[in-house]
Parts: C-alpha cells; sequence; structure tokens
C-alpha cells in the first residue's frame, strides 16, 4: 500500500516531544511491513538550515494553494530514503517560505507565544497534503491511506471527505488538550467549503476547530493507547469533544494504539549519547553507576558547579539515590505535584534530584529557585537537550513521571528499557505501560516500576518514599530493573495493527 504520513515534526529532523518520536520511528516500522511510504511535513527554517551536507533535496514540484486572502506557493522538496540517519522512508517538505521559514520552533515563536498564523500555517500545510495524496502535484504516486496526526492536520480528513476515491484516512490523536482552534474568520478567509460548517463538520462552540475536524470525518481515529481511548469518551479528558468521541467509538472507529519506542534510538545497549553502554544481562549495575557519575558531572559543568569532581563529594552522591526527569514542562506533565513535594523529600530522605524540560516560564522559574536554594541535591537544566534526556534516562537511579493524564507517554517506556523504574501516575498509556511494584507482583515477577491513582502530592510522595525504601534492597531492586528492560516496546505489533486500519475504508 502508498501510505501518505504526514506530520508537524518528526525526529531526527524537529522534534518538541512524543510527536516528533512517533513520526521518526512509525514510518520505518511501516516501511519494514513493506509498504511504500511518503513522510511530510513542513520545511521549516530549523530543518533547512541543519540538513546534513549531501543530503540536498530535489525540488520535484511546485503547487498554488490558496492561504489567507492569499495564493501561495509550495514547492515540494524531496529527500531520499536514508539520506536522514534514521529515516528509513522518502521525505516531503513543504517549502512555503511565508509560513516556515523562521527561527523558533514550530509552534511557538521565540518569545514563547504561539505563532500568530498557526492556524493558517497548518491549514495550508493540510492543503497541500491533500493535493500530493490525490496526486495533484503529478508526482505519480496516489496514496491509498493517509495517516495525520493532531490538529495540526487535522484537515486533511474533512478536505478528503469531499474528494471522490479519497484514499482512507487515519486520524491519530496524541493529545486532546490541543484543539487547534481558530475564529470562523480564519475559516471564511482560507476558502473552505461552507458545506464542512456545521455542529457535525468543524464548528466547535462558534469556532472552527482542526481537531474535530479530523475526529468527525477521519475513516479511523485512533489514539496512542488503550487506556487514554477510553478515557477521552468522557468530560475530564475529551474537553467537550466527548460526545464526538462516544459517537466514533459507537460505530467503532475510536481505537488505542500503544505507540512503540525506537530500539535503535532508545536502547541502552547501542545509545551512543551515553557514557557507557549495558544491557539487561551485561553491565547493568556498574554501567548505570558510570552513567549516574558522569550525569553528575555533566550537571555540574552546566550548572558551573566546578567543585563537583571532589571525590568525597561524589563518592556520597553515588550511594544516595538518584532520581530523574525529563519532559515538557506544563500542567499536564504534574510539574506542581513535584514542585510542592521536593521540599519535603529532601528533608525525609536522602534522594537527590536531576530535572531537565523546559516550558511554562512560571514553572521553569520555581524549578531553578529550588535548585538554588539546594545546591548538591538538585540540579535543573532548563532547555532542550536530546543528550541530557538519554543522560537521565541511563544515569538516574528512578524516573518521575506524575502526569495528570498522559495520552502514551514515551519517557516511562524509555526509563523501563534503560533500566530506571519511573513512578508514575495511573492514567493513558502510563497505565497500561507500567506494571505496580505490589507484594503479589514482585512476587510474581512482573513488576517493573510505581504506580499511584490519585494525582495528589500525598500520593506521589508516598510511592516515591515506598520506592526509596525498595531501592535499599538490592535484590529486589535489581529484579524490578532487568524485569523493565526485558518488556518488549517495540513498533511492529502495533504497525500491523495501523496496516490493517489502512486496508479498510468506512
Ligand atoms: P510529550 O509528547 O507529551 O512531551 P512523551 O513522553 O511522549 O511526552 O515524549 C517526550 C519526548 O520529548 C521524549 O523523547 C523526551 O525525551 C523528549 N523531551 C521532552 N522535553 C525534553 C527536553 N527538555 N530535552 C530533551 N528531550 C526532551
Ligand atoms: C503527546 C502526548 C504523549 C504521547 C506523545 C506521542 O505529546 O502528550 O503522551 O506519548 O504525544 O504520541
Amino acid at each position: 500500500m502508498k501510505i501518505l504520513f504526514a506530520t508537524s515534526e518528526a525526529h531526527p529532523l524537529i522534534k518538541t516531544g512524543g510527536l516528533g518520536d512517533v513520526s521518526g520511528s512509525l514510518p520505518n516500522a511501516l516501511a519494514a511491513l513493506k509498504h511504500s511510504l511518503r513522510l511530510v511535513l513542513p520545511a521549516y527554517g530549523a530543518i533547512m538550515e541543519r540538513l546534513p551536507v549531501g543530503s540536498s533535496p530535489k525540488k520535484i514540484a511546485s503547487i498554488m494553494v490558496e492561504g489567507c486572502e492569499r495564493n501561495l506557493v509550495a514547492h515540494i522538496l524531496e529527500l531520499n530514503a536514508g539520506s536522514i540517519k534514521g529515516l528509513d522512508v522518502p521525505i516531503w517538505l513543504v517549502q512555503i517560505p511565508e509560513l516556515f521559514e523562521r527561527a523558533g520552533n514550530p509552534y511557538i515563536a521565540e518569545d514563547g507565544m504561539d505563532w500568530w498564523d498557526n492556524g493558517e500555517r497548518f491549514a495550508v500545510f493540510s492543503k497541500v497534503v491533500v493535493e500530493l495524496a490525490m496526486d495533484r502535484a503529478e508526482l505519480n504516486w496516489r496514496a491509498d491511506a493517509v495517516h495525520v496526526n493532531d490538529w495540526q492536520t487535522g484537515l486533511v480528513p474533512a478536505l478528503l471527505h469531499l474528494e471522490e476515491n479519497a484514499p482512507v484516512s487515519v486520524f491519530t490523536v496524541h493529545n486532546m488538550a490541543y484543539p487547534g482552534s481558530f475564529p470562523k474568520s480564519l475559516f471564511e478567509q482560507l476558502g473552505l467549503p461552507w458545506t464542512l460548517w456545521h455542529t457535525e463538520g468543524v464548528e466547535y462552540w462558534g469556532h472552527f476547530s482542526m481537531l474535530k475536524a479530523g475526529l468527525m470525518f477521519a475513516d479511523w481515529v485512533s489514539t496512542v493507547s488503550p487506556t487514554y481511548a477510553k478515557e477521552i469518551c468522557y468530560p475530564e479528558y475529551g474537553y467537550g469533544l466527548e460526545g464526538v468521541l462516544l459517537k466514533r467509538a459507537a460505530q467503532h472507529r475510536l481505537v488505542g494504539i500503544l505507540n512503540g519506542i525506537d530500539e535503535t534510538v532508545w536502547n541502552p545497549e547501542k545509545d551512543p549519547l551515553i557514557h557507557r553502554n549495558y544491557s539487561a544481562s551485561k553491565g547493568r549495575v556498574v554501567g548505570k553507576q558510570h552513567n549516574k557519575q558522569a550525569l553528575l558531572n555533566e550537571m555540574c559543568l552546566i550548572i558551573g558547579q566546578d567543585d563537583c569532581v571532589i571525590q568525597p563529594k561524589m563518592a556520597s552522591w553515588l550511594e544516595r539515590p538518584l532520581v530523574g526527569f525529563v519532559g515538557r514542562l506544563v500542567e499536564q506533565k504534574g510539574v506542581d505535584l513535584i514542585l510542592t513535594i521536593l521540599p519535603e523529600m529532601l528533608a525525609q530522605s536522602t534522594a537527590n534530584f536531576v530535572i531537565v524540560g523546559s516550558g511554562d516560564r512560571l514553572f521553569e522559574a520555581a524549578l531553578l529557585e529550588l535548585a538554588a536554594a539546594h545546591p548538591n541535591r538538585i540540579w535543573v537544566y532548563i532547555g532542550y537537550s536530546e543528550a541530557l534526556a538519554h543522560q537521565v534516562e541511563a544515569g538516574a537511579d528512578l524516573f518521575l513521571m506524575p502526569s495528570r493524564f498522559e495520552p502514551c507517554g514515551l519517557n516511562q517506556m524509555y526509563s523501563l528499557a534503560y533500566g530506571t523504574p519511573p513512578i508514575v501516575h495511573h492514567t493513558g498509556g502510563l497505565a497500561d505501560t507500567v506494571v505496580n511494584a505490589t507484594d503479589e507482583h514482585l512476587k510474581n515477577g512482573t513488576a517493573t516500576g510505581f504506580v499511584f491513582y490519585d494525582p495528589s502530592r500525598h500520593a506521589l510522595k508516598s510511592t516515591l518514599l515506598h520506592a526509596l525504601h525498595l531501592f535499599t534492597k538490592k535484590r529486589t531492586w535489581q529484579a524490578l530493573q532487568k524485569t523493565g528492560m526485558q518488556q518488549n516496546f517495540g513498533w511492529q505489533s502495533s504497525a500491523k495493527h495501523y496496516a490493517k486500519l489502512y486496508a479498510e475504508k468506512l
């Protein structure tokens, strides 16, 4: 089958979070099943500036597309499969300089605010995706299935719905918290067909929602874990769209397919970004200790704390449990819970903390303040660092992920793979991937981490204290680590599940 996979980010070209990881690995897994893939994303300035030498993209088509009361030209640039290390499929970059060639990340400007024209940017990108899917750019490649992701490409299924002989559309929701909602005037200015403007269409409380467009019109709606697929049918997780989701579920068109992880990128045995490689069966204990020391050294250097290499200090740190966190610093991730328990945890335990993240300016400032008040106990790096993310997974003893909601979550799977038992709130993909270290699960050898059931500071704190207690029982701890490392979170079975959807039209 010919599958067009459209996304607003894909690792290693551009990434702000888990969508980038998924879009950088699921297409490879589908190609391995012998499907013909095209990965399409905007030609952001940040991608074009960092293209590896020798990977020069070829312009293969130019098409006209209607923006907000203006016509734009989109050039389609092609990169051959393999010209970007780690991406085994051909890539189409949609080059529209007016919309995508600017500094900052895909969604926000350098001042931390959403780009003012995000609605136009991604609606226009979606229009181009439809043209490519229908082979109107004359590339002699017509899609059998179009797989789109989140609100940024949510308009694609709605526009395909208006076409004769449209390919099958799959809309994957990675996060219901982002509705892609814009004023009605945008819909008008984009010259979109009014047949789509109704409550059973793209209208969402008088606004134009690109998330709703995808949910209403896709042949298949999928989300990234079985538990989240159920949760979003309730008001607490559905953001007012639970009615739409219930309807799609009643049509048997809503499925939860657990994300996989890219085992070529997140694998302690081969990871080039960590200081010493190890596996479940080889060098795990020594390897992790070595990575812990390297991580602490690295954090001290970053913070400008030069005396950290002093041996007695480091020796005492290596004895203490090190708790890690990596992620977007937003409410979703339970950062507020972490902030409230940190001072008590420092007083009541010997644990040290390493935190890597960026996001909400208030959370960033509060974390930096705590780190400044507790040198040698908390190290905080505000910013985005792929290398540090890997080093925390490898060097920490425990991984903190108290998300209030989590559609899937990749970090907990990475931490399981790296022998760093996660502490998670029982929600979404976290509930589907972590087995709580109860006495029973420890006894029958299925435990992989620590789960708490109420997103409160008390629950998080007592679970963390319980985990720290178990950390002192070396045998039990090592068995826990090993069980986590032996889980299979590869893409194979989920990729097959998606391939089944592509083969079945509504
Ligand atoms: P989400 O997509 O909601 O952010 P996931 O757990 O699915 O959460 O995926 C997050 C991905 O982004 C992981 O690969 C994680 O390592 C990465 N990440 C998040 N914040 C940072 C950061 N500050 N530096 C490096 N990587 C980060
Ligand atoms: C979103 C979700 C996260 C998920 C990721 C990839 O960003 O917040 O839970 O793992 O998408 O699907």
